[in-house]
């Protein structure tokens, strides 16, 4: 039986719901491999459990739960233990103390951003965003949100700039700020971060004499134990205590653990605004499984531990980043038209291939297109993270890689861009 298109049954949301381009990129890179091709996957954001493994205590403490028979649900705001240890976590690491009340769990950063959204914003009200940065225009469209993009260029390291910010203050509703920055692999400076949070408390103080709702941080720190040596990572209520009440922070096992597949990330937030938050999560049962609770309850009750995890993973990120940052300043100096912002945090790399007049292109898809068939490499563009210029800045993720596939892939690159030039 035939009838109309999809879209016919479907929600206007529904069918305005974006793909996402990583993914398509994803799925090209492992068709190329199955068919034998060489391919070095920069591409996703996850781990490869071959690359970075979740801390050995965590399997185990998971394993043993699991034959417990623990099976049943957990509750909606997370275990008491769960939120304890992650509250006191925050308060050593950054703090940052919200009580384990002002603390709720969900399966991964996702549900728990999702819900940060749906928290404040109406329908048409100002979601204010970085450009470049990982999927915030998707949820724009999913909050019916009005699109506030701030973007960063090479000069503030793709970071959005308190110039940005204040010139769209008196729209925004709610503002995201990522750091570790991913696509970019950028931090912000505590100056920085603090010339952001001036602009908002200045606004919101406005906002109090007149009856307007203030203007909320969310502030996305997954990446935030990964950085480089000599640079600290910044929480917007260490350099403004003021923020304290207008900011919403979100974390996960995710990348803290390299648990991509496992789903927890947590918020912390003024206690206050807790309870419809538990109910949305309790909602759309995004709660992670009882048995990870346990588990990451027990990994976070001991800081000092997991400090030492975190040391030896940054310690396997940087192997990996050393060798891109030598060769790419190799090619760079030698007269190559490559680029790069050095590396703060997180797993990427800001990489600039300027091919457009050696390759007669116009587009950073046919520079893509050429650095995967000529150099067996996959990156991904800028614009999948919402910044549009074709100015061949591209994401390099060395999530899924070996440090002897990025020596490789930084020869064959070199190889097919001596042959162009
Ligand atoms: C900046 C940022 N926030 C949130 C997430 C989502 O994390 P999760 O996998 O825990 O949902 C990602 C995933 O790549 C990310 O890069």
């Amino acid at each position: 039986m035939t009838g109309p298109d999809g879209e016919w049954y479907l929600s206007e949301l529904a069918n305005g719901i974006e793909r996402s381009r990583i993914l398509s990129i994803a799925t090209q890179v492992k068709k190329m491999k199955d068919e034998g091709k060489q391919v070095t996957a920069f591409t996703v954001g996850d781990f490869s459990p071959e690359q970075f493994q979740v801390p050995l205590s965590f399997t185990e403490a998971l394993a043993s739960v699991v034959h417990q028979n623990q099976t049943n649900y957990p509750p909606a705001a997370g275990l008491p233990e769960l939120r304890e240890s992650l509250s006191n976590w925050m308060i050593y690491k950054y703090g940052l103390n919200v009580g384990s009340e002002g603390i709720i769990v969900g399966s991964g950063a996702r549900p728990v951003l999702f819900a940060s959204f749906k928290l404040f914003l109406e329908p048409g009200e100002g979601l204010a965003h970085g450009v470049p940065a990982w999927n915030n225009h998707y949820y724009v469209h999913l909050n019916s949100a009005k699109d506030i993009a701030i973007e960063g260029d090479s000069d503030s390291r793709f970071l959005p700039t308190a110039d940005g910010v204040k010139e769209r203050i008196s729209e925004i509703r709610v503002l995201i700020l990522n750091s570790p920055l991913n696509p970019t692999g950028t931090c912000f400076t505590a100056d920085e971060l603090g010339a952001i949070c001036d602009v908002v408390l200045e606004e919101n103080h406005k906002r109090r004499k007149t009856g307007q709702k203030p203007v909320m941080l969310v502030y996305d720190q997954v990446y935030s134990t990964m950085t480089v040596k000599g640079i600290e990572h910044v929480h917007p209520v260490q350099v403004r205590p003021d923020m304290f009440e207008f900011t919403i922070t979100l974390d996960a096992i995710s990348k803290s653990l390299t648990a991509t597949g496992l789903r927890l990330g947590w918020m912390a937030l003024p206690p206050k605004l807790a309870a419809p938050v538990i109910a949305l999560i309790g909602h759309m049962g995004s709660w992670p499984a009882r048995p990870i609770q346990q588990a990451a309850a027990e990994t976070y009750s001991d800081p000092k531990k997991l400090e030492l995890y975190f040391e030896d993973l940054d310690s396997r990120i940087s192997d990996r980043m050393e060798i891109l940052f030598t060769s790419l300043t190799q090619m760079r100096d030698s007269g190559l038209p490559v680029d790069f912002i050095p590396p703060q945090g997180g797993i990427y790399l800001s990489t600039r291939f300027n091919l457009f007049s050696a390759l007669g292109v116009n587009t950073n898809e046919e520079i893509r297109l050429w650095l995967l068939k000529e150099a067996g490499i996959a990156v991904i563009p800028f614009q999948a993270f919402g910044l549009e210029d074709e100015s061949g800045w591209f994401r390099i993720s060395i999530g899924a890689v070996s440090v002897d596939e990025v020596s490789d892939a930084m020869v064959r690159l070199e190889n097919a861009l001596q042959s162009i030039h």
